[in-house]
């Protein structure tokens, strides 16, 4: 639009009046609207979306414990027989449930010491400690043991020591006949292994379960017997040492401890001879 001023103004100057009114202010034209395509951003930069959140897992039922109806992780006999070293043995059968007493075990105790040992002795079963540890004799009747092998001179390392059974009983308590059955083949497989010269049997229950000698421990403790080729000798078992702590039960096991030695002693390496007669 034209200053109302500006024909005033022009007609001065065309008189040559100059400078006479100042200059109409120019204004500035109007700034062209923006057209959509010049509009500046105003949408917060464009990110990639976020993945979405994986779905949440839906709870799952527990799955109710069952108990085997066949006995898991019990290889057959000829499997157990054709294990060469007590590695071989152990690996195959640390899972072993063929009786109940696998379902309450914490650890499986399959036994230890010297894999070429000439002297073996063999417990019951696994205690409350064993079970903890999946060691045999390492609770009391296991510290006694300990000083019953050193009183002969020999270290633990040195002998080999396992159990008729290789999970604890619940309680302590004595093995069923059937327990003990379903794990004898492991021990049988594990005394062939070891190969020992003599075996202390410690208590009834090996006794009874690997000889089927019922005779009351009392009476037969201090006589050999024989498993195959090999002299068995049994004796009172560390744990009723520790109940009947009298100077006759530690001179009866001192003496079945020493008789032992002293067969291994004199047997040459290999000698299946045992040093007196049977006694039942
Ligand atoms: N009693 C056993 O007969 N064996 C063990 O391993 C421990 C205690």
């Amino acid at each position: 639009m034209t200053h109302p001023l500006r024909p005033w103004r022009d007609t001065l100057e065309e008189l040559g009046v100059v400078g006479l009114v100042p200059p109409p202010p120019v204004v500035p034209p109007a700034p062209e609207p923006l057209r959509a395509a010049e509009s500046p951003a105003w949408e917060p930069p464009k990110v990639a979306r976020p993945p979405a959140p994986p779905a949440r897992p839906q709870p799952v039922a527990p799955v109710p414990f069952m108990p085997p109806t066949d006995p898991v992780g019990c290889p057959s006999p000829e499997i157990v027989a054709a294990c060469a070293s007590l590695e071989e043995l152990e690996a195959r059968i640390q899972g072993c449930k063929a009786c109940p007493l696998g379902n309450h075990r914490l650890r499986f105790v399959f036994g230890e010491g010297d894999p070429k040992a000439r002297l073996m002795f063999i417990g019951e079963g696994p205690g409350q400690e064993e079970d903890l540890k999946g060691r045999p004799f390492v609770g009391r009747a296991g510290e006694l043991l300990d000083k019953m092998i050193a009183a002969i001179g020999l270290k633990r390392s040195q002998v080999y020591i396992a159990n008729v059974v290789k999970c604890r009983p619940p309680d302590n308590r004595t093995p069923t006949a059937q327990e003990a059955q379903r794990c004898l083949g492991y021990l049988h497989r594990q005394i062939q292994l070891v190969n020992p010269g003599a075996i202390v049997l410690l208590g009834k229950t090996p006794l009874q379960e690997l000889l089927g000698i019922t005779t009351g421990i009392t009476r037969i403790r201090g006589q050999w017997q024989r498993l195959g080729e090999i002299p068995v000798m049994p004796t009172f078992h560390p744990a009723y040492v520790l109940r009947q702590y009298t100077q006759e039960v530690r001179a009866a096991v001192w003496s079945d401890l020493k008789a032992a030695k002293a067969w291994l002693d004199k047997a040459e390496p290999n000698s299946t001879l045992p040093p007196s007669t049977e006694n039942r």
